[in-house]
Parts: C-alpha cells; structure tokens; sequence
C-alpha cells in the first residue's frame, strides 16, 4: 500500500498556468491544415481557423502559444505574411521537409486564432537571420497604439487597434539552427536585440525571452547569463530579460534512431519514462546556475520546447515530424506536468511541442477529421492545476521499478494544489506496465465530501486513429472509498488519475 500524505495547508508556490502552454511552427501540418485550412476550405472554419480544433483547445483550456518556431522562427521575416494574401512571398521552407511556404498564415491570422483561443501570446522573433531593425519594427508593428510607420502600415492591412505580445522569443535555439553561435556572441547580441523590442504600453508589458540551453549544455547556460544577465534596474522590471528557455525532448533510442512511436516492448516503455524524468535533473542543475544570478527567482525558466520526439510514422515526410501517440505519451505528459508544478518556484512556462499533427500533439487532423490524443486527455485531466497553489505532497511506501538498471522509475508519481475554489487537485501516475497499486490518500485537515476524479488507462501501446477515434479517453473514476477522511483506491498500471476534493 502507498500513502500519499498531503498537507493543503502549505502552499509551497504559485502554478503559473502558462505551464500548461503550446508550441506551433511552421512545420509540416501543424499551422496548415492542422489550425488554418483558409476562409473558403469545406472544413468548417472561423476566418480560416478549424472550429472543431479551436473548440477542443478551448475545452483544454490552452494558457498560451508560441508561434512561428522553432527553427523557423529564425529564417521567418514577418512582412512576408502581411497584406493582401495573394501579394505574400512564396518562399521555402528549408528546415521542414522543403515545401512551399505561401504566408497566407502570419501575423494578423495569429494574433486572430489566439483571441478565437482566449489564450495569451508568445512570439519567436529572428536573430539568426534577420536585423535588430526588423524585430523592432515587428514590435511596433504588433503592439504600437499611435502614429508610426509600421502602426500605420497595421492599420492600412485592417487592424486599427494593436494586439498583446505576453511573450517575446529573441531568438530561438541559437547554439544551432538560430545561427550556430557560441553563448557568448549570442548573450551579447541578446543584449543589442532586446533593447528595440520596446514597451510601448507601460499596462501591457512584453516579457521577454532569452534564448536557453539544450538538455544539460551548463555550459551554455552559465556562459549566457555571466554576459548578458542584469541585475533589476529601475528602468527595466527584471534586467535584460524576464524567462530564459530550455530545451528538452525525450529521444527513447537517443537522437539518430529515436525509435517507434508505437511499436515498443517494456524495456523502451521504462527507459522513455526514465527519460521523461531526467528533465527534473535538468531544472535543477540549470536552475541551480540561475540561482546564483537570481537568487530570488524573478526571471523565469521557460521550457518552450519538450515532449516525445519519435521516428515519423511509416509513409508520411520525414521532415513533418508527423508521429502517433499513445499511453506511453500520457505518462511522459503526466511525469512532466507533475514535475513542472513542483517547480513551479522557477518553471515559469512550458510549452509541449507540438500542438497539431507534429512531435507530442494533442490533436491530429486527417483531412475533416480530427482525434484527441492521450496527450490531450493529460492536459485535460490537469487544467485545475493552472494558476493554483502548489501544496506539500509525499508518497510513501513508493518503490522503483524497471527492466534495466540504468532506467528505473518511482512506481508513482504526483502533484497536488489548491485553487481559488478552496479544491485540492491531485494528479497522479502508476507508471508501471503491468502492476497496480493501491494507494490511501490522506489530508492534514481536509475531511473529503465533495469528490471528482477522472481516469485515463489502457495498456501501453493503446493510442486513438481516424477509424478509432475513443480507444483511449478520459473517463469517470469512481472506484474509491472514503474511509476515516482517508481516500482508498487501486490505480491500475499504466493510468494517470486526477481527483478534485473538497
Ligand atoms: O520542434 C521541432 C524543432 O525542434 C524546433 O523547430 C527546434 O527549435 C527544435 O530543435
């Protein structure tokens, strides 16, 4: 038996809901047919945004998106996707499979899905390629409320009003495909590009972005913020920058042979998991660096970029990134969330990659057709994690387990909070293949009466497909006791289970 103590009495930190974020590039079906299919498409849309994706998103409750890379961000020049779209450059896109890029999606059409999304936005601006002069004007032309060359040039392409930048990327993975740099000549061009992205509504800030390590490149880390890190400054809320990013994608053959996105036996499942929890590792020792910089932790990490990366499936183009998803998905979404929300003291943003049809998605599209993923049903289960607060959680009795030394796992794994309705949320994983676990959950002072929770459990390689679309879903879970104010339940293998108590 494990005992999950919890004590709802000590909040631990702020669960910013940009954790639950998005990421969408210019890649393969992601922006196109994935999100925009066009005004005059047969798939139902609302100015060229598919309605049944932008319903599912909102019902997910998407927090914010990044958009337009990625590497792309860093070839991307935004006047290219202004204006009357049959004026807009066909241009290629080098990166993601050498396809044709139209720019009938940019900027207007962005800033349109994230209102028809009520999320908050986060541009990727272009250091590798482009000049400080055109991401500054990109800044003005966006959120400029007056009388100005590129506010006029918005207003003349049909939007009067400026839109929101919540997030703004100065580049994008810039120790490779944004330039190849060493981190001191990106730190330094940090510093230049950042002072033109300018806060033109002293009420509606940019927070920006600078760019972070990959997996455990400390050195790239230490060498950024030792050049460009600022101390708080009266004229600037937190120095030169408010996030910095991490990257970080679970490759379960390592990065040349990735492996099957559904073809795995036990061995793979554990060592997939046992990657999915090296990110924690990660936090740590970047977060470690940050801390003798910012010891108060007012600028955030920002992991804009993780999730399972797989071989692409059979037939499709292997520069789309088009992969499936299954339970092992779940797990890796459930494992990750569960860490960022005990991180939540410096995890600031996190944004899954990616959102539609690409890498770890939570919806794939075929044509008029469209499937939630497993994923998907993760971020669902967790949405009343977003903006509450952390709390003090233990399991004991956890054991570990796995098929090989080097890739053992906890048994289970958690994170609870409490919202601004007084629930106490837990999320919860059994992690294991093939074995259940009984668990008793206890409070400090909470004596449940109001109890919810939700259930997504199939065997491992179980995963949703156009002819298929309901095999793995969200379900309701009403296995439970409530015994002497203590929760009793079995969560069977391969489960991710989340309650809402009161
Ligand atoms: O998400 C796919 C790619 O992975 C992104 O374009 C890039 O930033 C990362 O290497």
């Amino acid at each position: 038996m494990a005992k999950l103590f919890i004590n709802e009495k000590n909040q631990k930190g702020h669960i910013n809901a940009e954790i639950y974020g998005h990421f969408s590039e210019h890649l393969g079906r992601c922006i196109y047919e994935g999100l925009y299919v066009g005004e005059d498409s047969d798939i139902p849309n609302v100015n060229g945004m598919r309605k049944d994706v932008v319903e599912a998103l909102k019902e997910m409750k998407i927090p914010v998106l990044r958009w337009p890379g990625g590497c792309f961000a860093d070839e991307y020049h935004w006047k290219d996707g202004i204006g009357p779209k049959e004026n807009r450059k066909k241009m290629i896109n080098t990166h993601w499979g050498g396809v044709v890029e139209d720019n009938s999606f940019g900027t207007h059409e962005f800033f349109e899905l994230c209102e028809q999304l009520g999320c908050k936005t986060y541009v990727n601006g272009n250091v590798g390629s482009g000049t400080v002069q055109e991401m500054s004007e990109w800044v003005e032309y966006i959120t400029f409320d007056g009388v100005s060359p590129m506010a006029d040039l918005r207003k003349k392409n049909g939007h009067e009003k400026p839109w929101k930048i919540d997030y703004f990327g100065v580049g994008n993975e810039n120790w490779g495909c944004g330039g190849n740099m060493t981190p001191e000549y990106y730190a330094n061009l940090y510093r230049r590009y950042q002072t033109y992205v300018r806060q033109y509504d002293a009420q509606k800030p940019v927070k920006k972005i600078c760019g972070g390590p990959n997996v455990a490149d400390y050195f790239w880390t230490e060498g950024v913020l030792k050049t460009c890190f600022q101390p708080p400054h009266p004229d600037f809320a937190h120095g030169y920058m408010d996030g910095l990013s991490l990257h970080y994608y679970v490759h379960p053959e390592g990065w040349e042979i990735k492996g099957s996105a559904t073809d795995f036996d036990d061995k793979v499942w554990y060592k997939t998991l046992a990657k999915a929890e090296y990110i924690e590792e990660l936090i740590e020792r970047h977060g470690a660096i940050m801390d003798q910089y910012d010891p108060e932790k007012k600028i955030g990490m920002v992991v804009d970029e993780w999730g399972c990366w797989f071989t692409v499936e059979p037939g499709t183009n292997p520069g789309f990134l088009y992969q499936q998803n299954t339970m092992r998905d779940a797990l890796v979404a459930g494992i990750s969330l569960n860490i960022f929300n005990k991180h939540c003291d410096r995890v600031k943003m996190a944004c899954i990659a990616q959102m539609v049809n690409v890498l770890q998605s939570v919806i794939l599209t075929e044509g008029p057709k469209m499937i939630l993923t497993p994923t998907y049903h993760v971020f669902h289960m967790y949405r009343h994690h977003q903006d509450a607060e952390l709390v003090e959680s233990y399991i004991e009795g956890n054991k570990t387990i796995g098929v090989e030394e080097a890739y053992q796992v906890p048994f289970l794994d958690e994170s609870v909070s409490v919202d601004a309705q007084g629930y106490v949320n837990v999320t919860l994983n059994n992690l294991s293949a093939d074995e259940d676990a009984d668990v008793e959950m206890s409070f400090a002072e909470l004596k449940p009466v109001d109890v919810t929770a939700s259930i997504l459990k199939e065997e491992m390689h179980a995963h949703n497909t156009f002819d298929e679309p309901e095999k793995v879903k969200e379900e309701r879970f009403t296995d439970y006791e409530i015994k002497d104010g203590k929760i009793c339940f079995t969560a069977p293998a391969c489960s991710v289970i989340s309650f809402r108590i009161r």
